[in-house]
């Protein structure tokens, strides 16, 4: 049994409010629902956790260190600024993959640069919160091989 963390940034607590025709009108709180049945029904161990403040997001990789073997993340504005989050996830060697609800190549052209996409397994960008099934699927492959 292995731990998947999922980590959100700032202004996703409010999926669901939050310009529905750009990031869908789920909530967060759906969203980590149907990710925790996935992760638990294949024998894992679920963690999410959202902050809108740079520090706590870097403070929650540090901690997964030794005690997580997959993160899922949209560091959501963060994406495209944080060397210090990005720093963080290559500092703990966890591999992790980055989610986009929206399609940032599609949208104004600060959100097509982002500071994670070289240094993570993978990137989803523009399926909505499929997207993050998608993700799970894809971390539950790789702890499969691990094995
Ligand atoms: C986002 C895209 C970012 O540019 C934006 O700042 C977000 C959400 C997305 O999921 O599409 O907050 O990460």
């Amino acid at each position: 049994m292995s731990k998947i963390l999922v980590l959100h940034g700032p202004n996703l607590n409010l999926l669901g409010i939050r310009e529905p025709d750009m990031y869908g009108s789920e909530t967060l709180v759906g969203i980590n629902g149907q990710l925790k049945g996935k992760i638990t029904a294949a024998g894992h161990e679920f963690e999410a956790f959202q902050s809108n403040a740079e520090h706590e997001l870097v403070d929650k990789v540090q901690s997964a260190r030794g005690n997580t073997a997959f993160i899922i993340i949209n560091p959501g504005a963060f994406t495209h600024t944080s060397v210090a989050l990005r720093d963080a996830l290559t500092g703990v060697s966890i591999p992790f993959i980055e989610v986009h609800l929206s399609n940032i190549f599609k949208r104004e052209e600060f959100r097509r640069h982002s500071y994670f996409t070289d240094v993570a397994e993978g990137s989803i960008v523009g399926l909505g919160s499929l997207g993050y099934s998608l993700a799970v699927e894809a971390a539950l492959q790789h702890l499969s091989k691990k094995v």
